[in-house]
């Protein structure tokens, strides 16, 4: 019973529609489509310049995947040409800030993860380097501390507290911090040789652009300016443009990036990579129960929100297989995959039909049918809305926010910013609505 799951019964592995970010890895550079010019840009910020690079673009478009593969590739590029090519190493996870924490306890998780990538990379490295490294890199790769590290590295995770731990290895958090310093200028003389790249994600938790930009205006002389630690920022909905404007900053971050979502041609294609790669045999016959075509079908929907559109696709694979259907030609997945989406859809929007009335659901068609805004508009769109005053467009955003609908900011820097946008849920309400209009 507790065997198979459903994707190894259909002739997979495990499940193509994994909605987690594709990691630091080869599986992540095998399953990352369509992103060659970004990645382009991105090695080129990274290796050019000391400033931490912002990648900006919507909610679930594949900000952390690329982030995450580019690194891979910079790490990959190293192994195969050796110096002078940077060396660009992967941290093992990505960093949120909290509201509540503190820059210096966001200092002391980072440099533990950067200790960790050190170690976890130099025997990776040890056995891969083809042509030889640096002296520095060859000696932190042959380097008794490396050992030493891994102990008191693993005592400091097992503590947390960063007090004076495992005193048999002679660390304490600040003399920890010291030679972990020490080795990162040493083996990261200079930018352009790279260093340990920390990924800073969705910075549009935060919710208010000042807030996010105090935040790592406080980062600036803790995090920002070790040397051997490159930085990519992540965020949403436009927050890092009102990061980017603070002085005390300027010089600190480069000029974000725009990360578009997937063409519709790339969100066909990811769908036949994950079918290709996660498949058991070749001689093994794989079953899907909806089609390319219905993958990209629903990524139009949902108005490129990758996450979301995998999300769903996974859910619908579970319904199929717990009701025990079983569509073979494509017209008959077509058939039963839009039933099921119209009825959830139809779910969600009769749960929310006590709370919202018929202006809110005005409001959000009126967003989402508006060519030039796209799903995102602005406070200043209010007349355009069909509202007198930003006043009366207030509680329905806010209705619909509460929903699940809007997801707004609460801002504050840049008036003209586009602070509320439709979310992946609001975008299938709206289907829903055109489809009932239809029929
Ligand atoms: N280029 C790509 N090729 C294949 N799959 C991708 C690509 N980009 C993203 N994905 C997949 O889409 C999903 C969302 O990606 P990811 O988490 O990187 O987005 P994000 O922009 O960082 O989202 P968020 O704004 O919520 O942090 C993940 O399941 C990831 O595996
Ligand atoms: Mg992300």
């Amino acid at each position: 019973m507790f065997d198979n799951n459903i994707y190894n019964d259909w002739g997979f592995k495990e499940s193509p529609f994994s909605k987690k970010p594709l990691h630091s890895n080869e599986t992540g550079d095998n399953l990352l489509v369509g992103r060659d010019e970004d990645i382009r840009k991105l090695a080129l910020k990274m290796i050019s310049s000391d400033a931490a690079v912002c990648l900006d673009g919507p909610v679930g478009a594949g900000k952390t995947s690329l982030a995450n593969v580019t690194i891979y590739k910079g790490m990959k590029n190293f192994l195969v040409k050796g110096v002078p090519s940077p060396l660009l190493l992967p941290c093992a996870r990505s960093f949120q800030i909290k509201p509540e924490q503190s820059a210096d306890e966001l200092k002391f998780e980072v440099l533990i993860e950067v200790a960790q990538a050190l170690i976890d990379n130099a025997s990776k490295l040890q056995y891969a380097l083809k042509i030889g490294g640096s002296i520095e890199v060859n000696a932190w790769l042959n380097s008794p501390l490396i050992n030493q590290w891994r102990e008191g590295v693993a005592s400091m995770f097992a503590n947390g507290d960063g007090g004076q731990v495992n005193e048999g290895v002679g660390f304490s958090k600040s003399g920890f911090e010291k030679v972990l310093t020490n080795w990162l200028e040493k083996i990261f003389p200079g930018g352009q040789n790279g260093g340990v790249v920390c990924v800073i994600d969705n910075l549009e938790l935060l919710e208010k652009s000042a807030e996010a930009r105090k935040k790592i205006e406080n980062l600036r002389d803790t995090l920002l300016n070790i040397r051997g630690i490159k930085w990519i920022l992540c965020g949403a909905h436009g927050i890092l443009q009102g990061v980017i404007t603070s002085p005390r900053l300027a010089g600190y971050l480069q000029e974000p990036l725009p990360i578009k979502p997937l063409t519709l041609k790339n969100a066909g294609e990811l769908f036949n990579r994950r079918v290709n790669f996660f498949k058991i045999a070749d001689e093994v016959d794989q079953y899907l129960p909806l089609s390319s075509r219905d993958f990209h079908t629903l990524y139009t929907i949902l108005q490129h929100n990758l996450r979301i559109c995998l999300s769903y696709a996974e859910d619908y694979c579970m319904h199929v297989s717990m009701h025990g259907l079983k569509p073979q030609s494509d017209a008959e997945k077509s058939q039963i995959f839009f039933g099921w989406l119209k009825e959830r859809a139809k779910g969600i929007y009769e749960g929310l039909r006590p709370h919202a009335g018929e202006t809110a659901i005005k409001l959000l068609c009126m967003a989402a049918s508006s060519s030039d805004m796209e799903g995102e508009f602005s406070p200043g769109d209010h007349d355009r809305l069909g509202f007198s005053s930003l006043q009366a467009m207030r509680p329905h955003v806010k209705t619909l926010e509460d929903c699940g609908l809007l997801s707004a900011q609460k801002d504050d820097l840049d008036q003209r910013r586009k602070t509320i946008s439709i979310t992946g849920k609001g975008w299938l309400i709206y289907w829903y609505k055109v489809t009932l209009a239809q029929n």
